[in-house]
């Protein structure tokens, strides 16, 4: 590490708070540049993050840049008090590009945790309800009620909403229940058990389960899910913040099952490297109560003008068809590891338990050896901060899954590359070559 790279990383200790700080590495970038990062050394790495998928379209798309760039020429004040033409084109392109019925509004904000937020919160003054249905494991906020029922944050240590109620999410590759189709009657069975009281304003979901281990829910558990909500009369809330946009091989991934949920959150991707997201929903919820979600730069003109430039590129490079090619190539080499296509004979076989995903949505579980499927969540660790000093960054989610999750524009022999970095990182950690003393200043979650 040269001085340069200490010094910053001195300064960000110094002066940065804790409380935003999830670090699996220490990194410290200048610049990235498509599906690539650069460090202040100059060092090149291929970027599996999208900064937790913000960088849908990579960093520094120029149909953003030039976007944004023209937009803050002459910025017609903000959405909040003052009308103008970007906000209301955002917002009645994302009615033209996310399917519902009936008279519908779109709330735009800054990040996926006021979306859902406000979401949530409008779910209940409009129902007059006060129970929300989640999942154990769900992450659908960093503040507020959205942080309340995320079951990774009430899990770690944050307090959970008084009405919450926490379900299981059924996981193909730990059921908790047996099989995974007792584990889906399950946690259908605890959601019905929960509408039964009469008390559900809304029931809130991610089509896959990211920030808690990247699950991907078995075929037919959303639709089910969508049909008992609807059979209840309650709102079905789809969390599409991380997963939306095009990444699951289509433009939502809860069109993968055929559902219209009442409600769809987005954001991340959405801003193209901006803080922008977006609830879409009934007007008779996003309107109740009025003026009772108050942002003073939600609907600027500059994010709108981003999330407009993002959504044309989007459709008219057809990018859910180039994700799903995409990922069945990824998740095709990844499975090539698992299957002992890897360097020295496959050794980094034993340690991968499972590769999930659509398009470039991918979950990549680490297991101690492929009999127990114990969970190695010191591996993880390790892997991470390795695949970085090789060149690649890919963070981790739950105790033991790596979230792949690269720009939507990166190309086949980039993740060839990435792949083999993977398979690499695997063989030097198991050979010890990262340290405990290595991965302790950067704990993760
Ligand atoms: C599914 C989901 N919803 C909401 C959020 C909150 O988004 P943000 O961090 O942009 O506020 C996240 C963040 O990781 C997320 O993964």
């Amino acid at each position: 590490m040269t001085d340069r790279t200490a010094e910053l990383i001195a300064r960000d200790a110094a002066v940065i708070a804790g409380v935003e700080k999830l670090r699996f590495f220490p990194a410290t970038m200048a610049s990235g540049k498509g599906a690539e990062l650069t460090d202040l050394e100059g060092k090149t790495y291929a970027d599996l993050t999208s900064t937790w998928t913000a960088a849908g379209l990579g960093y520094g798309h120029p149909r953003v840049a030039e976007a944004v760039a023209q937009a803050y020429q002459a910025p017609p004040s903000a959405g909040l008090s003052i009308m103008h033409e970007s906000a209301v084109r955002l917002g009645e392109r994302l009615l033209e590009l996310v399917d519902g019925e009936g008279d519908r509004r779109v709330y735009l904000g800054l990040a996926g945790s006021d979306a859902c937020d406000v979401a949530l919160r409008c779910a209940r003054a409009a129902t007059g309800k006060q129970t929300i249905v989640a999942f154990e494991h769900s992450y659908h906020g960093g503040f507020g009620l959205a942080q309340s029922v995320s079951g990774v944050l009430v899990e770690g240590g944050a307090a959970p909403y008084p009405h919450g109620i926490f379900v299981p999410y059924p996981n193909p590759f730990r059921p908790h229940a047996g099989s995974i189709e007792a584990s889906v009657d399950d946690s259908l069975a605890q959601v019905e058990a929960a509408l039964q009281g009469g008390d559900v304003a809304c029931v809130a979901v991610e089509p896959i389960l990211s920030d808690g281990g990247f699950v991907v829910p078995p075929e037919g558990f959303l639709s089910r899910l969508a049909e008992l909500v609807q059979r209840y009369d309650t709102l079905l809330l789809v969390d599409e913040v991380k997963m939306g946009l095009c990444r699951p091989g289509a433009f939502n991934t809860y069109e993968l099952e055929g559902i219209t949920p009442d409600i769809v959150c987005l954001g991340k991707s959405l801003g193209g490297g901006l803080p922008l997201s977006a609830a879409i929903g009934p007007a008779w919820v996003f309107d109740s109560p009025p003026a009772s979600a108050l942002l003073t730069m939600a609907g600027n003109p500059i994010c709108a003008a981003a999330g407009l430039a993002v959504l044309d590129e989007l459709v008219s490079g057809d990018y859910a068809s180039r994700c799903a090619k995409l990922g069945e190539h990824f998740m095709g080499r990844l499975r090539g590891l698992q299957n002992g296509a890897g360097i020295e004979g496959g050794r980094s076989a034993e340690r991968i338990g499972d590769v999930r995903g659509h398009g470039l949505c991918i979950g990549l579980e680490l297991v101690r050896d492929r009999d127990s499927n114990q969970v190695d969540s010191d591996l993880t660790r390790k892997l991470v901060f390795r695949c970085w000093q090789l060149g690649v960054t890919v963070f981790s989610v739950g105790e033991n899954v790596l979230e792949i999750t690269p720009p939507l524009v990166i190309s086949p022999e980039q993740i060839d590359r990435a792949v083999e970095v993977i398979d690499q990182a695997i063989c030097d950690v198991i050979d010890g070559k990262v340290s405990d003393a290595d991965v302790a200043p950067c704990s993760g979650w």
